[in-house]
């Protein structure tokens, strides 16, 4: 497994213009950024990331990988994937919300940032943005939060070692990113839809609106629609309303 430079840094604006500064200069694949506290975080559809300081993982991947630009997507699921696959270790039961969101029962524990730089149709770099709340307290969470959050403490009752876990971390996306590489890409979409947390509920956008039905081997989500018709959506977010009812009652 190649080995991860990682730089470790106690304060940061935000990791993902820590990376962007590293990939101009050049920097080769992997390397990470890993912070302790953000002054200004940035969350994904141009929200800010809000983490008390000392208690989260901030890690940014700088990644450049030889695939399609269309397939640059992909590298935020694989995170968002490792991320769960690195707190069930931990004993938490992880799941996962298109396209990007970790979530711990109702809560979201982790939320994944993906930034592509695509020149002359050619994927130059991906930085993949990852916040974890590892040891945030309730009352730490900024008031009027969109989705309910968790932390790793709140689900497990003790204070964990933000660096171990982000180590953890790490080695597990790296594993899963050589091997889809190597291997196969539609890896991600397959091991992505195995905790995806919403199949076959229904989605509702200003946009469109079906059953969840699966991920493609793009990351894309399709969308069934009341017709039978596929509907692919490649951005944005995917807010469930309910569930179908299946005619089926205790
Ligand atoms: C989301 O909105 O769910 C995505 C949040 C991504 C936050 C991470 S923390 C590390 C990296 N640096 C940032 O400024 N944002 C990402």
């Amino acid at each position: 497994m190649t080995h991860v430079r990682t730089l470790v840094l106690d304060e940061v604006e935000s990791t993902q213009a820590v990376a962007r500064t590293h990939a101009a200069m050049g920097a080769p694949e992997i390397m990470a950024i890993l912070s302790f506290n953000q002054t200004s975080g940035r969350g994904r559809q141009g929200r800010a990331w809000v983490s008390p300081a000392g208690k989260n993982i901030a890690l940014s991947l700088l990644l450049r990988p030889f695939v399609q630009p269309q397939q640059g997507a992909l590298l935020g699921l694989l995170a968002s994937v490792s991320v769960a696959e690195t707190l069930a270790a931990l004993g938490l039961d992880t799941g996962l919300k298109w396209p990007n969101d970790v979530l711990c029962g109702e809560g979201k524990i982790a939320g994944v940032l993906s930034e592509a730089s695509i020149r002359s149709n050619r994927l130059e770099h991906v930085i993949v943005g990852v916040g974890v709340n590892v040891n945030t307290s309730p009352e730490e969470f900024p008031p009027l939060l969109r989705a309910p959050a968790t932390s790793v403490y709140m689900e497990t009752g003790r204070l964990q070692d933000v660096e171990i876990i982000a180590e953890a971390l790490i080695q597990r996306f790296t594993q899963l990113y050589e091997q889809a590489l190597e291997d196969d890409l539609a890896l991600v979409a397959s091991l992505w839809e195995q905790r995806w947390v919403h199949k076959g509920r229904l989605v509702r956008r200003p946009d469109a609106c079906g059953t969840a039905e699966h991920i493609d081997p793009s990351g894309a989500l399709i969308l069934r629609d009341e017709t039978g018709k596929l509907i692919r959506i490649t951005s944005g977010e995917a807010e469930i309303v309910e569930k179908i009812d299946s005619g089926e009652h205790d």
